[in-house]
């Protein structure tokens, strides 16, 4: 039995679901068409950081300064300048030459955490040649005084001025951390975002007790981490219109199953990806194939959102029933952790 695996994903058509999130295996050409001939239907590059594009601001700054005393001399200045900036430039040199280099569809990442003096570079994502731009809104608010509805109003107001800066479609990552996720993606829905990606992992640094230093730290994912974002896919299936993408915890091809049964649009992989190689798309897919045969479906419409939440049930008694049922099993002996 034959499978179809093509998809859609916030209108973008895509031979099959799994996309390559943003990780250093996007930092070079030679990267992103290993990631293409691994497999995946669409690459995220790694993210631009508003902070790179605050450092280029200040050189720009620097050169307007410059140009008050001579003009001429200035223009002098800004090859230079410019050849010596490896951030943004750089960043879409290598945009413009994967989207031309590779058949799939290449999704720009930008990081943002502020609403204004950058959303002129996702003009120049869309210039450049991407299919459509990843708002990654990594956003911790270390300030005690700033308040939730701040926080929240702060992930609208990136996404409206990136919307109103570009046509193409623009998704936005989110982290797990707000009260309630179903309100903040509805209304992110109704600002315009065509996809939620579901959920940011933060790259959380730690306290090294021998150095008495914080060090950073990267870890790579377990499987277990997908049940917070599966969970949460679960409940919006049917809630936006925007698509969703889940990221976070897939290591064999039953986590791409679980996740279109929670009602993904498609599936991510970064930890996969760097453990195995990117040759290992393949590997996910192929079994992906083989489950979908041994169940009888054809198509990912067959199966997606297949386990969702209905959109007319009570989302809070679906999250209790199953926090319920999970603590009868365990003190009924199923769960003995000792
Ligand atoms: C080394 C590393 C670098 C990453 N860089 C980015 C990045 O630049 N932008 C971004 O949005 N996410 C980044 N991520 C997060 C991944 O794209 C992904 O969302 C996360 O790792 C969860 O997926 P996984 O469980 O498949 O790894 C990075 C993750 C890792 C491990």
């Amino acid at each position: 039995m034959t499978v179809e695996l093509s998809t859609s994903y916030m209108g973008l058509q895509l031979r099959n679901p799994i996309v390559a999130s943003p990780s250093p295996l996007s930092h070079t050409l030679d990267g992103v068409r290993r990631l293409a001939d691994g497999g995946v239907g669409a690459i995220v590059l790694f993210s631009l950081f508003e902070e790179q594009l605050r450092e280029q601001a200040l050189r720009n700054a620097e050169l307007v300064d410059r140009s008050t005393e001579s003009f001429a001399e200035a223009l002098d200045y800004l090859p230079a300048i410019a050849r010596e900036d490896t951030g943004p430039h750089a960043y879409l040199s290598l945009l413009e030459r994967a989207a031309g280099a590779v058949e799939v569809p290449v999704i720009a990442s930008l990081n943002a955490v502020t609403p204004d003096g950058w959303s002129g570079y996702a003009r120049s994502m869309q210039d450049a040649g991407a299919a459509a731009i990843e708002l990654n809104i990594y956003y911790l608010p270390g300030d005690p005084r700033i308040s939730g509805p701040d926080v929240e109003q702060r992930h609208v107001e990136v996404l409206q001025h990136v919307k109103d800066a570009v046509g193409i479609p623009v998704a936005v990552k989110l982290s797990p951390y707000f009260s309630s996720i179903g309100e903040l993606a509805q209304r992110l829905d109704r600002a315009g975002a065509d996809a939620l990606v579901l959920f940011n992992r933060f790259l959380q640094p730690d306290i090294d007790p021998e150095l008495l230093a914080i060090v950073p730290s990267v870890n790579l994912s377990a499987p277990a981490e997908g049940r917070l974002p599966r969970t949460w896919i679960a409940l919006l299936r049917g809630q936006v219109d925007a698509s969703l993408a889940a990221t976070t915890g897939v290591e064999v091809p039953a986590d791409v199953a679980r996740y279109l049964l929670a009602g993904a649009d498609v599936v991510m992989t970064t930890s996969a990806l760097l453990r195995h190689g990117p040759g290992y798309a393949s590997t996910l897919l192929d079994g992906l194939s083989t489950w979908m045969a041994r169940k009888g479906f054809h198509a990912l419409e067959e199966l997606r959102g297949m386990l969702a939440v209905s959109a007319e049930g009570d989302q809070a008694a679906f999250e209790r029933a199953g926090y319920v049922s999970a603590m009868r099993a365990a003190n009924a002996g199923a769960y003995v952790p000792w």
